[in-house]
């Protein structure tokens, strides 16, 4: 069943009953000022940091879910009756009800005893407040007199300390209203230099903003008192809940539309301007102003709106393609591209399973991140790799998490997982085969952001290598530490108390437990280091790295072949994980995935082998689960995999980030068939018709669905943030359409399905349009190319020469 339907021209996904499984939710901004919107407009908004500058506040895992947000509600006057347009917080049974998530914009509305009404909701580009548009129109034959209430709570800034420091927080709430502005400036009058506004572009009749007098005691959002009787008292919050509603009265005659214009905003003045007059506690305002006023003009709000529709339109035109299969080409065209915009803004940090509070920015995570993101804006991918490489730590080593506000390492979660500096190797590789830029390698970076102590990236990058050779262990295998990409698998942790963080705890480090995974990551970030070096000129670096990539690999082949699939791991007693001598968790997909990725056993059969061994034994009909058979029981030698029941998560989900990693390596052993077989079972377009057993959005990838062994197979859960987004986009444009980026220009070299025709695809790589086309004349993958008419020697198009900005590409398969 579906709860909506793509409208691919618009862009836009669009609802039409309002009951979704779980709330679909949609991101507002993509610079400083962030939000989430869910269809019935419940989520909030923040500033650069969902915890720290939280602006409106939103209660997770709420009864009903999801209350709490963005509202506006519609009063007749004469009948008294009330209503939400956007369903949520009233309920009423609404016509057609229908929310229209678009890139960075959601319009959401219905109809209602006659009266249409649908708001608009968007960050303008570089601002730092959201617009929303309210149009109501007048379908009855007579006049409608109404009332229209908008309704935000405002959040004490600090997120997790509004949700438990009471005893202070009834104290401290502050707002102004002038002019019809509401002003939130709870802690202004002491450290803070930030304040939070809400402006109507209509006269108001009145205003609340103490949450108690616009709700009345005992009740909630969806039967507030000032909406019931139709007035407000004009509240000023002094203390408890500040909040933030307008009412406007509204007369419309028969066919008669209004725009009404909101805007919720972030500003910060300069510290010694912060009042007027000075010496008062009253913000100046004299900065604000103007940015207020010029919003609540819709002239000005409908070309704010345009702009963002052609910064996305030039977004998504940087990589283009027309295949046979509708769900690539949506999902590559739009959507994929769209959430890895959202990885790259907030990490793993706000959305409906991601609180704001919890995790900063994953040092893991955002380098991945970065291979969905990259070719979109390279400058904001370049500033955020120095970000990350400064959280680097001088052994090589990495703090797991930063926080995106101090761009410092999170000393809660510490360091220790081992894998963490190799990403940043891939992380920048990406990075230097997109754009070209080598001058990124020598800009000087400090350590655990310790002024005095920079050194060239370069030297980083290094740093992060040597890193995993000085802890190798007794089969010559990297040693684990905390946990690898899969921060579940423990071997160190040993823990059996109850709450006890798996992440953080090491109650047995011995020097024993290894990974087979990160020895595969090895050899990948190996060979870019090696590739780095020599287009550097340091042979002896390159054949230095080169070298290890060789007996890395030898030692995978030696120890961590399991005779049909490669092992897991070595545990703290150095016995294997993910082989036949397991009673369970015999079979692993990450290292199938990263070690044939890597290009290990290719050559003598092994790699083969392991994928057929995934095919049979970890494939299902909904993706690929991540290890079998699931752990039964908790395990104390394997920590938090083990912890969670059969068929999810880390135990045995699909965990859908490493999907993508075996298509990868399906293709690069020619496979196009079961590469884009694998794609399709856990693109999220080709899901829609599951929705009612999916439960999650139809426009994005979530982080796992529920595996076979649970009851609930074929139930996804945490949607939007998660690394999937950016291997999957990796995996489906670079490997199975095969546009990859080169440190010496564009390789083509897809691998499609058999039944495949062809494509078309377009891509900007380096100032340069490639208008690539590619028939299939023969059943195998060999290609020839043709650029500009001319045969391209090898699968790599070099740049053209200077001036010229457009290529033809002729791509034949044989
Ligand atoms: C989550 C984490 C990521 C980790 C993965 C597997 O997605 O954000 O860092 O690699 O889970 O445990
Ligand atoms: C990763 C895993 C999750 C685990 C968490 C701990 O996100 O996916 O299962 O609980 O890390 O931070």
């Amino acid at each position: 069943m579906r709860y909506g339907h793509f409208d691919d021209v618009q862009r836009e996904y669009v609802i039409t009953r309002p009951d979704t499984p779980l709330p679909w939710i949609n991101y507002l901004g993509c610079e400083s000022y962030l939000g989430i919107i869910s269809n019935t407009a419940g989520g909030y908004s923040f500033y650069r940091d969902a915890r720290l500058r939280r602006i409106t506040r939103y209660r997770y895992n709420n009864v009903p879910v999801d209350l709490g947000g963005r509202y506006v509600y519609l009063r007749d006057d004469e009948s008294r009756e009330f209503w939400s347009p956007s369903w949520q917080p009233t309920q009423n049974e609404v016509e057609d009800y229908s929310c229209r998530h678009g890139l960075g914009y959601s319009i959401i509305g219905s109809r209602y005893a006659g009266i249409e009404a649908h708001t608009r909701y968007f960050v303008p580009l570089g601002e730092n407040l959201e617009i929303w548009q309210l149009t109501v129109s007048n379908r009855r034959r007579s006049r409608a007199n109404l009332s229209v209430f908008s309704a935000i709570e405002f959040c004490l800034w600090d997120a997790q300390d509004d949700a438990t420091n009471y005893q202070r927080n009834f104290s401290i709430g502050e707002v102004e209203v002038e002019g019809g502005v509401i002003y939130h400036k709870s802690e202004y009058r002491e450290r803070r230099n930030h304040f939070a506004y809400f402006a109507c572009s209509a006269e108001i009749a009145g205003f609340e903003t103490q949450r108690e007098n616009f709700m009345g005691p005992y009740r909630g959002w969806e039967r507030p008192q000032a909406v019931e009787r139709g007035c407000c008292s004009n509240s000023i919050a002094h203390g408890w809940a500040p909040f933030g509603s307008h009412r406007v009265k509204l007369t419309l005659e028969p066919e008669e539309s209004r725009q009404i214009v909101f805007v919720l905003g972030y500003h910060e003045n300069p510290r010694d301007r912060k009042f007027d007059p000075a010496g008062s506690l009253t913000i100046d305002k004299s900065t604000v102003k103007p940015v207020i006023a010029r919003y609540l003009q819709t002239s000005n709000a409908n070309a704010a709106f345009d702009a963002l529709r052609s910064y996305w339109s030039n977004l998504l035109a940087l990589c283009r393609v027309e295949t046979p299969d509708v769900h690539t080409n949506r999902m590559v065209n739009i959507w994929n591209p769209y959430q890895c915009m959202a990885t790259f803004n907030l990490s793993r940090s706000a959305s409906l399973f991601e609180s704001g509070i919890g995790r900063g920015l994953g040092f893991r995570d955002s380098n991945q991140d970065l291979l969905g993101f990259v070719h979109m804006i390279p400058q904001r991918a370049r500033q955020r790799i120095l970000d990350l490489a400064a959280t680097q730590l001088s052994s090589g080593g990495a703090y797991h998490q930063f926080q995106p506000l101090t761009k410092r390492g999170n000393n809660e979660i510490g360091g220790g997982f081992n894998d963490d500096p190799h990403w940043l190797i891939i992380g920048v590789a990406a990075y230097l085969k997109e754009t070209g830029d080598w001058s990124i390698l020598d800009e000087p970076v400090p350590f655990d952001n310790q002024p005095g102590s920079e050194e060239p990236l370069y030297e980083h990058l290094q740093r992060s290598f040597a890193y995993t050779l000085e802890r190798l262990g007794p089969h010559g295998l990297p040693l684990i530490g905390r946990a690898d990409w899969n921060d579940c698998l423990n071997l160190n942790c040993f823990s059996d108390e109850p709450g006890q963080s798996f992440q953080t705890t090491t109650n047995q480090e011995g020097n024993v437990a290894e990974s087979v995974f990160i020895a595969g990551l090895l050899v990948v970030a190996g060979r870019e280091m090696a590739e780095i070096a020599c287009r550097r000129g340091l042979q002896n670096e390159a054949d230095f790295y080169a070298g290890q990539v060789l007996r890395m690999e030898q030692r995978i082949c030696e120890h961590g072949w399991d005779g049909e699939w490669f092992r897991r791991a070595y545990d703290h007693f150095g016995n294997p994980v993910g082989s036949k001598e397991c009673a369970e968790g015999q079979i692993f997909i990450e290292p199938q995935g990263m070690c044939v990725l890597a290009g290990v056993g290719l050559g003598d059969g092994k790699a083969s082998q392991a994928l057929e061994s995934v095919h049979e034994r970890l494939a299902c009909e909904h993706g690929i689960r991540l290890q079998q058979p699931a752990y039964s029981q908790y395990y104390l030698h394997l920590g938090e995999i083990s912890s969670y029941p059969p068929g999810y998560k880390e135990n045995s989900a699909i965990f859908c980030h490493t999907n993508p990693w075996v298509m990868i390596a399906e293709s690069r052993l020619g496979h196009g068939d079961r590469a884009l077989d694998y794609y399709l079972r856990i693109n999220p377009s080709a899901r829609e018709e599951l929705s009612d057993l999916h439960r999650c959005e139809p426009y994005v990838y979530a982080q796992m669905i529920a595996g076979p062994d649970a009851v609930d197979c074929g139930t996804a859960k945490n949607s939007w943030l998660t690394g999937t987004a950016a291997w999957n986009y990796f995996a489906i444009t670079q490997w199975i359409l095969g546009i990859r980026t080169s440190y010496d220009g564009l390789q083509i070299a897809p691998v499609i399905p058999s039944s495949w025709r062809g494509f078309k695809a377009t891509r900007r790589f380096r100032g340069v349009t490639y208008h690539i086309d590619v028939r299939r004349e023969g059943r195998g993958n060999c290609v020839e190319l043709r650029a500009d008419g001319c045969a391209v020697r090898g699968a790599v198009v070099l740049p053209p020469p200077a001036g010229q900005s457009e290529v033809r590409v002729e791509v034949t398969i044989r």
